[in-house]
């Protein structure tokens, strides 16, 4: 039954949630690979966390898994789907009735032609931009925002699975995906789409479980929702990495199209991203020291602190710390790359960092 989460019940019944495995994300910057590393850092009294540049959902999953009521955000639309879809949601998986809706033909080819408009012969082939504006249409006949939520985040995952590099700032995708040597490393390259969310499809609908927490997820610039929270024992910040890898919204420019499916905005250069930006606040330097003090300002009601950082980025380590220092005692933990594979700043030699600030 490839349709049915495959969560078995004692899991529930011994509230060990551990064993549940996380949708291997393709994110830049992910924190999936550090998981283990940052679990020992949560301490067990914090039963309220706040992911607060959530991303892939990585690290909220983990403090779900933990039993946590989690609090996860980030001001991407296609990121916080993958909230609803994994943190927020209890137990709506996508049936193969749900599938039959998604694979149906396009419901309205006047309203949704956005994909073929923009992206054909840049990222797909025209069928399979078709195929994409189909589903995109079906998605509203879904029961409820879990269930969209979860066709968002597979069909996105699928995306990023076809695309060489899996992002959008670069143009060579078809002719990547007509190089026998590259198709020979990945496979996914010439896959359709429809397969890729197919043989994905379990893997998501297994992740949704009930921790027996209410857990939320937020999309938000979260200098504007930190003001409306309370109650929360530990916030996890994991900023873009200003200065090295921040450009989001360069990166997956097309997923975030998608999910909004927006028509007001310009689609500029070769591989039409949306114009303007959302404005973060967290990639450039000259917003990002002012930024760092409007969060810590903002947070100083929550007790504990757990920072994601790379000895590579703007502000450096030092300043950041100074600018914790009015607000908490900070520690520093470090975990070196052992080659290029760590993610987001991955470079060999260079180390992953996590401050630890406690009041
Ligand atoms: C380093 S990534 C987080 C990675 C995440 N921890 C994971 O494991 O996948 C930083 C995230 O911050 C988000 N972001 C940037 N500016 C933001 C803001 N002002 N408010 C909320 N989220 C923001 C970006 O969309 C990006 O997903």
């Amino acid at each position: 039954m490839i349709y049915n989460a495959a969560i078995q019940p004692s899991l529930f019944e011994d509230n060990n949630y551990m064993d549940i495995k996380f949708p291997k994300p393709q994110y830049l910057g992910a924190k999936y690979i550090h998981s283990n590393w940052i679990a020992q850092f949560i301490p067990e009294k914090a039963k309220v966390v706040l992911d607060a540049f959530s991303g892939s959902q990585s690290i909220g999953f983990l403090c779900k898994k933990m039993g946590k009521k989690v609090i996860s955000n980030d001001f991407l639309k296609f990121n916080s789907q993958i909230g609803k879809a994994l943190i927020e949601n209890k137990n709506e998986v996508l049936t193969s009735e749900d599938i039959q809706i998604l694979f149906s033909g396009n419901s309205n080819l006047k309203e949704f032609n956005l994909m073929e408009t923009l992206f054909t012969d840049i990222f797909f082939t025209r069928e399979e931009t078709k195929f994409l504006d189909a589903f995109r249409s079906n998605i509203s006949y879904l029961g409820n925002e879990y269930k969209k939520a979860l066709a968002f985040t597979i069909i996105n995952r699928a995306m990023t699975r076809k695309v060489t590099m899996g992002h959008f700032a670069h143009t060579q995708a078809l002719t990547y995906a007509a190089d026998p040597n590259r198709i020979k490393r990945n496979r996914s390259l010439i896959r359709p789409l429809k397969d890729l969310f197919l043989e994905l499809l379990n893997e998501y609908n297994s992740a949704v479980f009930d921790n027996k927490s209410d857990c939320l997820a937020y999309n938000e610039n979260i200098l504007e929702l930190l003001p409306s929270l309370s109650g929360v024992d530990l916030a996890y910040f994991d900023p873009p990495y200003c200065d090295s890898h921040a450009d989001y919204q360069g990166f997956y420019h097309l997923l975030e199209t998608y999910t909004n499916y927006w028509k007001d905005k310009d689609f500029i250069n070769g591989t039409k991203r949306y114009s303007p930006k959302k404005h973060s606040g967290f990639e450039t330097k000259k917003e990002i020291i002012n930024s760092f003090k409007m969060l810590f300002n903002l947070s100083k009601d929550i007790p504990y602190w757990l920072i994601s950082y790379n000895d590579r980025s703007y502000p450096s380590i030092e300043t950041l710390v100074e600018i914790i220092t009015p607000y908490r005692n900070v520690n520093i933990e470090k975990k070196q790359y052992q080659a290029g594979r760590g993610g987001k700043g991955s470079v060999a030699g260079s180390s992953e960092i996590l401050l630890i600030c406690k009041p």
